[in-house]
């Protein structure tokens, strides 16, 4: 047993927990699943997968994404990305509900599977009955060899190396990173996206896994916001746009690790009910960082706080609106909006973090919970 316990914290390589020292792995493995698979100067792209399946991809009349929990909120970011640079309809479905509802599949239709795990039963059995429909399959794996990433006709793996924490964190930012790559692939080869616009994103997705490294550097902050808010019994995350994925994903790590109810919501959505839960008890995570949107998350910032509710927003460096509003506020470097899921899920992985570590939460292994679902 002791042997055990002296390898186990070998494995954690000094953390105290897997949970915490994945999440202190995304640098490197942001770079990992990007690796290889782009050149900024010429705007060139390269997927094995991706190039094999190409003209399908091009010529697909909509992409299906199956996934369940964080994989479907990786899902979610890719809808927005696939939609806005290469211009195909995109829908992104639980893998669970898919599978029961005799959807409409046909063979020009590409599923995208995402699983970290590979293993996820619904998952795969969406991807049995799109196969029987003669749709063509991509998975998105991060388990090599894994069920789905056999049973699946081309796919991409995300190279996040082993997860081994139950709550989902660089698994995530490796799914959305391939998701961008591939959402830039189509869009370029469609021609939706100019090769200039390409040779920038690129720019910015290499300029990534360094202000993750700034991003890591809050820490001590949010371990004081965490102090503050460690006995909440609900939080409420607001987003819009490609921020919306991430507030449902800061809900979700919440959750399954701290066992304090959350909920995600896209904070337009929020007037037409949930609004009627924010008092001077209620924690608002509002993730408003400078894009498309900014202007009118600013006016939701505006309505919680008339209602007394404790915001703690995510802002953009630099930024002097939404300070002078927010009660907690929590600044990650600038970057395209497309990314912006890359750094402002950061703040969230390790506010959930700390405030489960708080509560003496096995955060690990939390109750009720399995690393991969393999049951339907
Ligand atoms: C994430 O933190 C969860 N533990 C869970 O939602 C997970 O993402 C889901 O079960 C899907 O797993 P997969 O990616 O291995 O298919």
């Amino acid at each position: 047993h002791r042997l055990e316990m002296a390898l186990e914290s070998i494995e954690k390589g000094g953390y105290e927990h897997f949970m915490l020292k994945e999440i202190y792995e995304q640098p490197r493995s942001i770079l990992d699943s990007m690796r290889g698979r782009m050149i900024a100067e010429s705007g060139h792209l390269m997927m094995g997968g991706v190039r094999e399946y190409e003209n399908k991809f091009v010529n697909a009349d909509r992409i299906i994404i199956v996934a369940c929990g964080t994989s479907w909120h990786a899902g979610l970011v890719a809808e927005y990305l696939i939609e806005d640079l290469a211009r195909i309809p995109v829908e992104v479905e639980y893998a669970s509900e898919f599978r029961y509802r005799n959807p409409i599949i046909t063979e020009k239709d590409i599923v995208i599977a995402i699983s970290q795990s590979g293993e996820t039963a619904d998952t795969l059995a969406a991807i049995e009955l799109a196969k029987s429909k003669g749709a063509t399959i991509f998975g998105i794996c991060n388990v090599v060899g894994s069920s789905i990433a056999r049973a699946t006709d081309a796919g991409a793996y995300t190279h996040a190396g082993p997860e081994i924490g139950v709550a989902s964190t660089k698994a995530f930012t490796a799914q959305v990173t391939v998701l961008t790559i591939i959402a830039m692939i189509i869009g370029s080869k469609r021609g939706t996206l100019e090769t200039t616009r390409v040779r920038q994103l690129i720019a910015e997705l290499e300029s990534i896994p360094a202000k993750v490294e700034e991003a890591l550097k809050l820490n001590d902050q949010i371990v004081e916001i965490s102090k503050k808010f460690k006995d909440a019994t609900n939080f409420l995350y607001l987003g819009r746009g490609y921020n919306f994925p991430v507030a449902l994903e800061g809900a979700l790590k919440l959750k399954e690790i701290s066992y304090i109810h959350a909920e995600g919501y896209p904070a337009a959505e929020m007037k037409h009910g949930p609004i009627a839960l924010i008092d001077e008890q209620m924690p608002v995570v509002v993730i408003a960082t400078k894009d498309s949107s900014y202007e009118k998350i600013v006016s939701n910032v505006q309505e919680v706080k008339a209602r007394k509710g404790k915001v703690i927003a995510i802002v953009t460096e630099g930024d002097t609106t939404i300070p002078s509003m927010a009660d907690h506020v929590i600044e990650i470097p600038e970057t395209s909006e497309h990314l912006m899921p890359l750094l402002s899920v950061i703040p969230l992985q390790l506010l959930s973090y700390h405030i489960a570590v708080m509560r003496g939460c096995n955060v690990d292994q939390p109750r009720n919970l399995a690393k991969s679902v393999t049951v339907e």
